[in-house]
């Protein structure tokens, strides 16, 4: 099966000499296609290992399941598509099956606009998520890593995906956004079933529970935005009610859309990146060492961990009359998805790419993306992310994985992984109630 798809598809060769640029749109998906499981039911290392086979095989090839989308697979494919959003890509919808999962009125703000709309927003955006304003939260950040420590540090032991990965971005983003602490467990919920269905339920039954978890979040978010602004403060949301993008204030329809994007970009990206993170040094405990062996060693372990735990991957539409993608001519209207894990574990780029080396001198990672819509949350993660490991070693320097405990995997929009149980010996708490 796959010998047959490397000759079809003439991997490795120059794909303009196979003279794809003759052939129809079904000629060209048909002699480029190998399916794939955007949404996977497989676990991350399979998925993992599938990309890399992909690459080797039919770099750039046609799944035609789930409404169709082609897969790129290499640093340089995904990267340069990337960079040439909003010039013969654009970014709606940014799903690889084109459906509107999140639910958002029209093209969610700033994710799916392009050109200089986007660039608008991102203007208004940029400053508030600066690493200056990003930086003034990190006692509050410290704070709460060491709350939510407190309550599972006498027990010697916890899921950590859930007690600590799941609440912690949140802590942050709600404080940014001006959103009630206490309202954090509902939006973690409400985010886990807008992005990952409800777990064990079936396709539809996950359905109606996006449609009304949709519901409750609109009805929050409009009551919430009105409080903000009859009562405006120096938070994200304040600031965005108040501004002009375009010679106007932003509807509600549309704040509301900000703070969807907000809720889904934020919470659950940092909180997978923790948790595979963990799960891997709990395997590895000298990598957990090694990350502190010296002050300036702490940086670079955490931009290796990200490169190999990236969350999230990108989908573009053509939008030119045809755009190539790894020589392929692929014309308007097309998905092109991106699996930004199978970039950063290019070997091209990444010698031995399934090893985490702290030490690598290499090209910077896609896991915040690159070109227009690179992460606008991507200071206020690194924050996250080094608070989060600083506060962890501090109080629980030694921890394994529970043996009797199984991970478990979840490929929706995110990847992510359940069921992060570490063992350590108990410590105190340092604050009380
Ligand atoms: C480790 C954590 C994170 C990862 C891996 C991550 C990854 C990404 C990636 C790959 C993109 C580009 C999407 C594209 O090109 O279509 C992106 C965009 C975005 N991210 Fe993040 N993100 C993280 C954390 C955050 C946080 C904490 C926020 C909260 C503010 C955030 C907000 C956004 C927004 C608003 C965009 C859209 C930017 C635009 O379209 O101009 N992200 N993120």
């Amino acid at each position: 099966m796959t010998t047959k798809l490397k000759d079809q598809s003439g991997a490795g060769e120059d794909n303009r000499a196979c003279g794809v640029s003759e052939l129809s749109l079904d000629e060209l998906r048909s002699k480029f296609r190998r399916d794939y499981d955007v949404f996977g039911s497989n676990t991350i290392s399979a998925q993992l290992a599938e990309l890399a086979e992909r690459r080797e095989q039919v770099p750039v090839s046609y799944s035609a399941p789930d409404n169709g989308c082609w897969v790129a697979t290499t640093y340089d494919d995904i990267s340069s598509t990337l960079r040439r959003s909003g010039r013969g890509f654009i970014n709606f919808p940014s799903t690889p099956n084109g459906v509107n999962m999140q639910g958002s009125q029209k093209a969610m703000i700033p994710i799916e606009l392009d050109g200089p709309e986007h660039r608008q927003f991102r203007q208004m955006l940029d400053p508030l998520f600066s690493p200056k304003r990003v930086q003034a939260l990190e006692p509050q950040l410290r704070r709460f890593a060491n709350t939510l420590i407190d309550r599972f540090i006498e027990d010697g032991h916890c899921d950590f995906a859930h007690d600590f990965a799941l609440p912690f971005p949140g802590g942050s983003l709600l404080a940014m956004m001006g959103w009630p602490a206490e309202d954090l467990e509902q939006l973690n919920n409400w985010v886990g079933i807008a992005l990952h269905g409800v777990p064990a339920a079936s396709p539809e039954d996950s359905d109606a529970a996006r449609v009304r978890a949709h519901g409750e979040m609109r009805q929050y978010f409009f009551e919430l935005i009105q409080r903000h602004r009859s009562n405006p403060g120096d938070d994200v949301t304040s600031h965005v009610i108040q501004a002009e993008v375009n010679g106007r204030r932003m509807t509600d329809d549309e704040l509301f859309d900000l703070c969807l994007l907000m809720m889904l970009a934020g919470l659950d990206t940092t909180k997978s990146v923790l948790a595979q993170s963990i799960l891997y040094l709990g395997h590895h405990p000298d990598k957990w060492d090694e990350m502190f062996a010296r002050p300036e060693t702490l940086d670079p372990a955490i931009e290796e961990l990200l490169r190999v735990t990236s969350p999230t991957s990108p989908t573009r539409v053509v939008s030119a009359e045809v755009m190539d993608v790894g020589g392929l001519p692929i014309p308007k209207g097309e998905r092109v998805h991106l699996p930004v894990p199978a970039a950063n574990r290019d070997p091209q780029y990444y010698p031995e790419p399934d090893e985490v080396k702290f030490d690598r001198v290499a090209k910077p990672h896609l896991s915040f993306g690159v070109g227009p819509h690179r992460c606008l949350g991507a200071h206020l993660a690194r924050l996250e992310l080094r608070v989060a490991f600083e506060e962890l070693r501090r109080r629980i320097p030694k921890f394994t994985i529970d043996p009797a405990q199984q991970p478990v995997d979840r490929l929706g929009m995110t990847w992510v992984v359940d069921n992060v149980h570490i063992l350590f010996p108990p410590g105190a708490r340092e604050h009380q109630g």
